[in-house]
């Protein structure tokens, strides 16, 4: 291999100092916490509050909310959420966004660079007009959103590592994904739908050498990431900036269309339309498949929890994507068999001594084929 190709597959980094890591290290354990203990404490205080009203569990959702919100463990989980989030990212000096930023032009002529060479490995789009939903909000408080500026994929990237506490491995969530798709099919073609920083396509493709993967974001700074990472692992993938509204990709192109963490993300109006546009892109017996974090249903105490990520983390849509029709949505949109189901092997229980466990979050595994 020549000395060109050597250094074309380092891997893009900036310096980590000690700081940030023992620093960044502390919000993931205080997350950690957070998610942890802390939810378990908040039971216990809110069960007694069941047990002097002498009840088992409250009648309606926003009696559970205003119970819950009496709580310190809710105002401090709250809290948390809002600000570990901040800190992680735009502390000065400390925060990724600002270590970074020091390395600011190395990094973007790096990107710039391998996608100058990338060809049709990446088309990226500078004209391509986002939907009005996602300029306007910075989703889970990433500063600015996620395509505003040159390095958001590598901040996202190194975001992603204190997202998902109880994933030490934050990729690991990618391969349950993959393990849960049935294994008797082929996948000869395959779309990471919002693929972002690309790492699901890395990982699919580890899985999958025989795959040709391709990835759909709106963000060119995910993009030029994805393509970044693709080079290094030696792999290539079939990048493009476009809309998932309205895909350049001609009829029944796909074996599988994959996501993770989207449907949270998408205002519900738009749903309808971004299923069909799956549907037609799909071959027929074609599956789209991914995970989401849901409400639990019957449990008042999570949901709130759940619910109140969407003020606390800038998770705008999710609240009305709690109450989607999605099995019916995606029927209207063409797929002739929906499954929707809880997706144990992602759901953390938090045990509680000599009392029953809670959750603090719940997910579902869908999987649609046309
Ligand atoms: C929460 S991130 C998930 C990224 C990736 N799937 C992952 O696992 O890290 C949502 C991604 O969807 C992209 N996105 C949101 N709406 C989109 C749309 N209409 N078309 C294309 N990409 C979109 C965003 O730019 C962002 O990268």
């Amino acid at each position: 291999m020549n000395a060109a190709v050597e250094l074309d597959r380092e891997v893009l980094a900036v310096r980590e100092t000690r700081d940030f890591r023992s620093y960044q290290a502390f919000l993931r354990a205080a997350r950690t916490h957070m998610e942890g203990a802390l939810v378990a404490q908040m039971r216990d205080s809110y069960d007694a509050q069941l047990a002097a009203a002498g009840r088992s569990e409250p009648e309606t959702a926003p009696e559970a909310a205003a119970m819950l919100e009496r709580l310190p463990e809710f105002q401090l989980y709250c809290w948390y959420y809002r600000h570990l989030q901040r800190f992680k990212y735009s502390r000065p000096d400390l925060g990724i966004v600002d270590t970074v930023n020091r390395e600011r032009e190395r990094v973007i002529r790096v990107l710039d660079e391998t996608a100058a060479q990338a060809g049709p490995a990446l088309r990226l789009d500078p004209a391509l007009e986002p939907p009005e939903y996602f300029r306007m909000v910075d989703f889970h408080q990433h500063p600015g959103g996620v395509a505003h500026d040159p390095l958001d994929g590598l901040v996202y990237e190194i975001g992603r590592r204190t997202t998902v506490p109880q994933h030490a491995d934050p990729n690991g969530i990618y391969r349950l994904l993959f393990d849960a798709l049935p294994k008797e099919r082929r996948y000869a073609r395959v779309l990471d739908w919002g693929t972002g920083h690309g790492q699901a396509l890395i990982t699919w493709q580890q899985l999958h050498p025989e795959s040709e993967c391709h990835g759909v974001d709106l963000s060119a700074p995910c993009l030029k990431l994805a393509h970044r990472r693709a080079v290094e692992h030696g792999f290539r993938f079939h990048l493009s900036q476009q809309d998932l509204e309205r895909l350049d990709y001609p009829d029944a192109h796909f074996d599988l269309v994959f996501f993770n963490f989207m449907l949270h993300e998408l205002p519900p109006s738009h749903t309808p339309a971004l299923l069909r546009e799956v549907a037609r892109v799909l071959k027929p017996g074609g599956l789209f498949a991914g995970h989401e974090f849901h409400l639990r249903p019957g449990d008042a105490f999570q949901n709130v929890l759940q619910r109140s990520h969407a003020w606390t983390n800038n998770e705008t849509y999710s609240v009305p994507w709690y109450s989607t029709p999605i099995e019916a949505i995606a029927r209207d949109a063409g797929f002739s068999k929906t499954r929707v189901e809880p997706f144990e092997r992602l759901i953390k229980s938090i045990p509680r001594t000599g009392r029953r466990a809670v959750s603090n979050s719940w997910w579902n595994l869908y999987v649609f084929e046309k």
